[in-house]
């Protein structure tokens, strides 16, 4: 069914303004929307799109999972997120494997001297931009690490997966000249691992088997490409747009300061209440029916993560609210099942990590000017956020 509800689903802007109230609509009157623009089924009940995540065989991956993926040619199992199973399966034991529990835990140490390091200029009272001082650089610095990235390649490093991530919004022959540089910066560090293995996770990759084979080259350069992309700007996000929410709601920063317990809660939160991924994609495999509504077999979905982590049927009547004493529930931010974000407990640690260290040293947070958004279709991104502390 079209509505009258005018949701301009493929404008970078719109996203960057407040999707919020819109978002509202289509979840009352029209929650399986048939987008006429970008012929795409737009789905924003939080259960639709949890079902819809954990059907990877009826709604598939690997015709592209991003709303622009329509326009640029998608190789199969060019990445993890666009391969579906059975392939998928081994591909995530993989990951599964680089990412232990135990490995990311032992991160903990370095990422709280990391925040420690990038906070240690921040003084009370002076106005600072969040986003430059502490939430772009740390998930670079913690991916960089993880990946044993020398220390003086990682500001090139981090131009260049900005243009990975700029790559999904439109292929200028810039950005695809910066994905090529980095390919190439990527195939060297392989080749260094593989003459000198340390305990780093592309060294931990090229000992990893899969069907008792290892991985080829070009394998290894996505691998490597997909960890860069998936972890950095997603989780800057995460720490900016959590931080604005906080800022904004001087209450939760005093619940929060007075009850360090509720970090982890606080985190959920912020992830909940602005998702820093809007949605991703999948491709009809046959014909299905989602609340009465047929999609034919081949047709498009999106997920709409940013509307289904505000469906009132899950977190009530304060779902619009921002607040970090709710009982997390079920939020899509990491998405769902299938494809369920491998990165999830890394995000996450450097979220509570950040803000134990921010509310250490600090007692309250206020905006110091408007909040400056980054216009896209995937990440509901941040380009400067004023804040004063003291
Ligand atoms: C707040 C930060 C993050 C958010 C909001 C986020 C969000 C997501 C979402 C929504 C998906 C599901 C994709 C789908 O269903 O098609 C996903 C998958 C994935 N994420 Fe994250 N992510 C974050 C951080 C990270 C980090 C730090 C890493 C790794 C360094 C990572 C690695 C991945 C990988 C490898 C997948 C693909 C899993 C698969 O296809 O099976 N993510 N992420």
């Amino acid at each position: 069914m079209s509505s009258s509800i005018h949701f301009p689903v493929n404008d970078p802007n719109f996203y960057a303004g407040d999707p919020y109230p819109t978002y509202k609509r289509l979840r009352e009157n029209d929650p399986v929307h048939w987008n006429t623009d970008e012929e795409i089924w737009c789905l924003t009940k939080l259960g639709d799109v949890q079902d819809v995540s954990k059907d990877p065989s009826r709604f598939r991956s690997g015709d592209g999972v991003l709303l622009n993926d329509k326009y640029r040619e998608v190789a199969p199992g060019e990445s993890i997120l666009s391969t579906d199973p059975p392939d998928h399966r081994q591909l995530r034991k993989l990951v599964h494997r680089a990412f232990s529990r135990k490995r990311i835990a032992a991160m903990e140490g370095r990422i709280r001297s990391l925040v420690v390091e990038l906070l240690a200029p921040v003084e009370a009272g002076q106005e600072v931009d969040f986003v430059e001082a502490v939430s772009l650089p740390l998930p670079i610095l913690v991916i960089a690490e993880l990946m044993g990235i020398p220390s003086e390649d990682r500001e090139r490093f981090a131009v260049w997966s900005d243009a990975v991530i700029g790559a999904a919004e439109g292929q200028t022959p810039e950005i695809m000249g910066k994905v090529i540089e980095l390919l190439g910066y990527l195939r060297e560090i392989v080749e260094q691992r593989r003459k000198q293995p340390g305990d780093d996770l592309v060294s931990v990759v090229l000992e990893t088997r899969v069907n008792g084979e290892r991985l080829s080259e070009p394998e290894l350069l996505v691998f490597c490409m997909a960890l860069l992309v998936a972890g950095n700007e997603t989780t800057r996000t995460l720490l900016s747009n959590g931080m604005h929410a906080l800022a904004e709601n001087p209450d939760q920063v005093a619940l929060l300061v007075g009850d360090q317990s509720l970090v982890a809660q606080a985190v959920e939160e912020m992830l909940r209440y602005d998702a820093p991924i809007q949605s991703f994609t999948r491709t009809t495999s046959e014909s299905v029916t989602i609340r009465g509504q047929v999609i034919e077999a081949g047709q498009r979905v999106l997920l709409l993560y940013g509307a289904a982590n505000r469906d009132a049927d899950e977190f009530g009547v304060t779902s619009e609210e921002f607040r970090i004493s709710r009982k997390p529930g079920q939020h899509v931010a990491f998405g769902w099942g299938e494809h369920y974000c491998l990165g999830a407990s890394l995000a996450r640690l450097e979220g509570e990590v950040a803000l134990q260290e921010i509310f250490r040293r600090f007692g309250e947070v206020q905006s110091a000017g408007p909040i400056e958004r980054q216009p896209g279709t995937l990440v509901r991104g941040v380009k400067k956020l004023p804040l004063v502390f003291s």
